[in-house]
């Protein structure tokens, strides 16, 4: 990859006359030339890497840096890399800045035109038809759902007589692909939820990382044989929700009312209803979104728990002190403090969605540098949550920076684990409260420890997954 001075001297022109002149600017043509191969052949081999793990890409200097123009391909691409920056692509002038075409070629194929994704009207539209479905009158049953998905799983963590292992990572995906089903959709998968998981695994190894011909700026049409593999997972996703859609219609009239009954009562100004493949897209992507990320952040969770035994004991006097046994519910989370503080925390050091793509639609100005029109903008909270400007020994892990009293020292816009501005999650509020209840329901029983030998990795793709899974030793406390 190339910064903005690498390319101008790339681009000095010297002007001479004369034999000596052609022989200089043979010379010099070569040696431009040299330094744009170069150059071409260092932006490939970052970009190889990148599309391996792109958090390994961010160079050292950019934990203090603000703003970084990079040149790239031919095209320029900004690093917003200060709250305030954050602020104007993501809030107050968002209007300017869309999805960039990258992020949007690897979702497209399984969420569609899903909120995720939409623009414009089309999203302004589900966007004001989804958000009842996450309002916080709706968070005390939803916490009767997730704590009864919990106890179930716990159940079943205890008919082992002693310590067992597993992927946590698959279970927490299994647990909370149920959840937000039941919330949603009303809907328990029972073994689907199995058809999904293999169904997501399979789509993130075709379409989790980042396609190079896309980046070149080839059109999306070009075939190419991950696009064929992931159109097989999509197809097994799409029997999946055709099954809860048809027991969805059956069950339309009834309450509760979910966020599908939402979906298949809406009529617009003339009395048509949802197109069948927006219900679907939308379907899609309020299950892909709302279970992924919080099984990410439990996995996280537990490995900083081990790593750092301090704050597990804290936690372990908090549930003790609080919960006196009793398994959690709603009306005990206002006294989770420090839980909730260990899942902020993890949510700072292990963001799952740990970088938002956008593209300038007009020209712009961010911190005096000019963003021309077109311009790719990346905002990678891997980074941003480690900045050494805003955070206190940033990598440290120490959950009481978000305990109440300290609340107020954090830099509004450094951290934004669920985004910000209007585009801000969905799920937010129900993210936090379910990743809250479960780890309280699963610290307060069991203990997790990393498989001997077994080395955690973070790697960034779709969203931050440690590498290869999470296999644990689960032991009662
Ligand atoms: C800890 C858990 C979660 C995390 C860290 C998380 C993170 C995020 C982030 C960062 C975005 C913004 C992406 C962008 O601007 O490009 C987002 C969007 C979204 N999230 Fe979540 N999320 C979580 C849980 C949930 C849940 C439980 C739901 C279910 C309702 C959900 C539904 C959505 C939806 C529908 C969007 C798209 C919103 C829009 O563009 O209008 N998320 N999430």
């Amino acid at each position: 990859m190339e910064t903005g001075g690498a390319q101008a001297h790339a681009k000095k022109m010297i002007v001479m006359t004369g034999a000596s002149a052609a022989e200089s600017s043979a010379s010099h043509f070569a040696s431009v030339m040299l330094t744009q191969i170069r150059s071409t052949w260092n932006t490939f081999r970052h970009l190889v890497r990148a599309r391996e793990n792109v958090i390994t890409v961010w160079p050292k200097s950019y934990y203090r840096r603000e703003l970084i123009p990079v040149h790239c391909l031919n095209r320029w691409m900004f690093v917003v890399n200060s709250p305030a920056g954050v602020q104007q692509v993501m809030v107050s002038n968002a209007k300017n800045y869309r999805k960039s075409p990258g992020n949007t070629q690897m979702l497209k194929p399984l969420l569609g035109n899903g909120l995720f994704l939409s623009e414009g009207e089309l999203w302004t539209r589900q966007r004001r038809l989804s958000n009842p479905a996450t309002h916080g009158t709706r968070l005390p049953g939803y916490a009767q759902i997730i704590t009864t998905a919990g106890q179930a799983m716990l159940a079943e963590w205890r008919t082992h007589p002693g310590p067992h292992e597993e992927d946590v990572m698959e279970t927490f995906t299994l647990l909370t692909a149920n959840i937000i089903s039941q919330i949603m959709f009303g809907y328990k998968l029972g073994d689907s939820v199995h058809t999904l998981y293999e169904a997501f695994v399979e789509y993130q190894a075709s379409h989790g990382r980042m396609h190079l011909l896309e980046f070149l700026g080839l059109p999306s049409w070009l075939p190419r044989p991950s696009l064929w593999r992931g159109r097989k997972a999509v197809d097994k996703f799409d029997r999946v929700l055709a099954e809860i859609l048809r027991a969805g219609k059956d069950s339309e009239g009834e309450m509760p009312e979910n966020f599908l009954h939402m979906l298949l009562s809406f009529r617009d100004e003339e009395g048509k209803p949802m197109e069948p493949s927006l219900v679907r897209d939308e379907m899609a992507s309020i299950f892909l979104a709302g279970h992924e990320t919080t099984a990410i952040t439990l996995g996280w969770a537990f490995c900083m728990l081990e790593r750092h035994p301090e704050v597990e004991r804290q936690l372990h006097e908090e549930l003790d002190r609080v919960l006196g046994g009793r398994a959690p519910a709603f009306a005990d989370v206002p006294n989770l403090t420090y839980t909730r503080a260990v899942i902020d925390e993890t949510l700072r050091l292990y963001p799952p969605v740990h970088a938002f793509t956008r593209q300038a639609i007009g020209a712009d100005e961010i911190s005096g540098q000019k963003i021309p029109a077109g311009s790719f903008i990346t905002i990678t909270s891997w980074v941003l949550h480690r900045h050494t400007l805003y955070w206190e020994e940033p990598d440290v892990f120490k959950p009481e920076r978000f305990l109440p009293g300290n609340l107020q020292k954090i830099n509004h816009h450094a951290y934004i684990p669920f985004g910000a501005g209007a585009r801000i999650c969905l799920g937010k509020h129900l993210g936090l409260l379910e990743s809250t209840l479960l780890l309280a329901m699963i610290a307060q029983s069991f203990r997790l420890r990393v498989r001997a030998g077994h080395v955690v990795e973070p790697l960034g793709r779709m969203t931050l997954r440690p590498r290869g899974g999470l296999p644990m030793r689960i032991e009662r406390r």
